[in-house]
C-alpha cells in the first residue's frame, strides 16, 4: 500500500451534528462567540505575542471600580462599612495591595496568609483571621498585634485565652457563627452553631473570662449565592444574637463581620439561565442587607456597630482573563469538534463548577459548531469546556476565558504543565508581569538530591533488538 503523501490534506469523514437544546436560537441561528481582542485598550494578541500564552491578564481599574462599587453600594444603605480583603480567593500581591489602597482589610485564614498580610503593610488590626486553624504561634503574634481573631470552635477559644492570660492582658475576640437562613445550604463545620446553643456557650465562656472579652460577631454563609433574602436573613439572626449576648454580659459587640458570598458575572454550573439574567444586581443585596441592619438594630442605642463584608470573587473575578492557544484540533467520536489548549484545568480548577464564558481573540469564518475545549494534560477530567459553540479553529487560533480571577491563582496547581505568568494591564495602558511564569528551575528549586543519589543518572540495560543505541 503507497503511504499517503504528506502534501495530501487530511481527510475529515463526514459527519451528522444533532442539534442540542440551545445551540441555535429561535430564528434558526447558531449563538455566535463574543470576540474580546482587548483589555483596557491594550491588544490581547499583543500581550500574547510579548509574555506567551497562556497567559493570566489582570485589568487594574476592573479591580478598583470593583471594590469602590462594592464600598459605594453598601455606604448607600448603612453609614460604617470596611471591606475585608479575602487573601484566598487571589493571593498575587499586587492585587492585595490594590485593594489595600482602596482601603479594604486583609481577611487571612492561615498562618501564611497573616504574614503575608504583614509582609505587604497590612497593620494588625486592618487584618480579620479567620479559618479553622491557628498555630500557637501565629495566634500570639496577631494577639500581640492587634489582630481580629474570630474564633472557630471551643479548643481555639481555650487556646486564646491561654495566649491572653500569658501576655497579662484581656484580649478582644469575635465569634464565628452558623446557623440555617432557610435560604442557603448551611455551612456548619465552621464556628459555633447558633440553634444548638454552642454560640451562646461560647458567649458565656467568654464573659466568664477574665482575659477575654467578646466584640465581633462573623459569619460566611456561603459562596455564589443568587439570592439576596439569604443575606437579610444572616443579618437578622446575627442581630438578634448580637442583642442576646449584650444583654447577658453587658458588653458592647463593635462590628457585625458578614462575610462574602456575593456572585460574580460567571456561570455556575446547573443555573439554567445566562449569569446576566441569573445574577442579582449588588444593590438588592446591599438594601436588604442596610434594611435588616436597620430593624434589627433599631432599639439599640448607642453608635452603631461596624458592617464589615469579606467579598472575594465579587471583587476579582471579572477583573482577570486567560488567554490560551489552540494546539491541537480532533473530531470526537459523538461527532463533537476538539480543540487542544496550551491551558488546562490545572490553571482554571474552578472550570469544574462554572462554565467559564469564552470568546475568540479574533474574528473566525466558518459553520460555528458544538465544540470541547480541552487542556493540555494527560488526564481524562482536563476539560476547560464540555461543550461550547465555536467556529472551526486551527492551531494557533487564540481563546479568552473571562471572568477566571476568583480561586484559580490560589487554587492553581503545578500538575504536568509550569503555571505562567500572571500579568497587571493598568489604567494607562501599560503592562507588566505580577508573577514570573514557573520555570524547570523555579520547579527543581525545593528539591534535593540525596548523596547516594547524586553520582550516576542511570542503570540502564542495552537495548533489545531491533533498537540500536544510535536510535536516540
Ligand atoms: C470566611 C470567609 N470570608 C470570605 C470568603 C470569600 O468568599 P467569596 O469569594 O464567596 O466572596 C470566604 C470564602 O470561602 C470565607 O471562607
Amino acid at each position: 500500500m503507497n503511504k499517503p503523501s504528506s502534501t495530501l490534506r487530511a481527510w475529515d469523514p463526514p459527519w451528522i451534528q444533532p442539534l442540542s437544546k440551545g445551540a441555535i436560537n429561535t430564528f434558526g441561528y447558531r449563538r455566535n462567540q463574543g470576540i474580546c481582542s482587548e483589555i483596557d485598550g491594550v491588544a490581547i494578541d499583543d500581550l500574547m505575542n510579548s509574555y506567551g500564552s497562556p497567559l493570566f491578564i489582570t485589568s487594574e481599574k476592573r479591580l478598583r471600580d470593583n471594590v469602590r462599587g462594592m464600598i459605594q453600594s453598601f455606604t448607600n444603605h448603612y453609614p460604617t462599612v470596611v471591606h475585608g480583603w479575602s487573601y484566598k480567593t487571589n493571593i498575587t500581591a499586587a492585587i492585595c495591595r490594590i485593594l489595600h489602597q482602596e482601603g479594604s482589610w486583609a481577611e487571612v485564614v492561615s498562618k501564611s496568609e497573616y504574614e503575608k498580610a504583614r509582609l505587604l503593610g497590612v497593620p494588625g488590626n486592618r487584618i480579620l483571621f479567620n479559618g479553622p486553624y491557628k498555630p500557637r504561634a501565629i495566634l500570639e503574634r496577631a494577639v500581640s498585634e492587634g489582630a481580629h481573631v474570630h474564633l472557630d470552635h471551643l479548643d481555639e477559644l481555650d487556646l486564646m485565652e491561654s495566649v491572653a492570660r500569658e501576655q497579662g492582658r484581656v484580649v478582644s475576640v469575635a465569634l464565628r457563627l452558623n446557623f440555617n437562613t432557610g435560604i442557603t445550604e448551611p455551612w456548619s463545620r465552621f464556628g459555633f452553631n447558633l440553634e444548638n446553643g454552642q454560640a451562646i456557650e461560647a458567649a458565656t465562656r467568654i464573659r466568664l473570662s477574665p482575659h477575654l472579652t467578646l466584640n465581633g460577631l462573623h459569619s460566611h454563609i456561603g459562596t455564589f449565592i443568587l439570592d439576596p433574602t439569604a443575606y437579610g436573613e444572616q443579618v437578622r439572626l446575627m442581630t438578634e444574637f448580637l442583642h442576646e449576648v449584650e444583654r447577658d454580659s453587658g458588653t458592647r459587640i463593635a462590628y457585625l463581620d458578614i462575610g462574602g458570598g456575593f456572585p460574580s458575572h460567571n456561570a455556575l454550573q446547573g443555573t439554567p439561565i445566562p449569569p446576566e439574567q441569573a445574577v442579582p444586581e449588588l444593590e438588592e443585596y446591599t438594601k436588604r442587607i442596610g434594611m435588616a441592619l436597620k430593624k434589627g438594630l433599631s432599639n439599640r442605642s448607642g453608635p452603631l456597630p461596624l458592617l464589615i463584608f469579606e467579598s472575594g470573587r465579587a471583587v476579582v473575578d471579572d477583573a482577570q482573563s486567560l488567554a490560551a492557544t489552540v494546539v491541537g484540533t480532533k473530531r470526537l467520536v459523538d461527532g463533537r469538534r476538539g480543540i487542544i489548549l496550551d491551558a488546562g484545568i490545572n490553571l482554571l480548577l474552578t472550570a469544574l463548577w462554572y462554565h467559564h464564558p469564552v470568546q475568540l481573540v479574533q474574528p473566525k469564518d466558518g459553520v460555528p459548531e458544538e465544540t470541547a475545549i480541552f487542556g493540555p494534560l494527560c488526564m481524562n477530567i482536563d476539560y476547560m469546556r464540555q461543550m461550547v459553540t465555536l467556529p472551526p479553529l486551527a492551531v494557533g487560533d487564540r481563546l479568552v476565558f473571562s471572568p477566571v480571577g476568583a480561586y484559580n491563582n490560589t487554587q492553581w496547581l503545578q500538575f504536568i504543565e509550569l503555571r505562567p505568568p500572571i500579568i497587571l494591564v493598568n489604567a494607562r495602558g501599560r503592562h507588566e508581569i505580577i508573577r514570573q511564569g514557573e520555570t524547570l528551575a523555579s520547579l527543581c528549586e525545593q528539591e534535593r538530591m540525596p548523596p547516594h543519589l547524586d553520582s550516576s543518572p542511570g542503570h540502564w540495560q542495552p537495548l533489545p533488538q531491533p533498537w540500536h543505541d544510535d536510535m536516540g
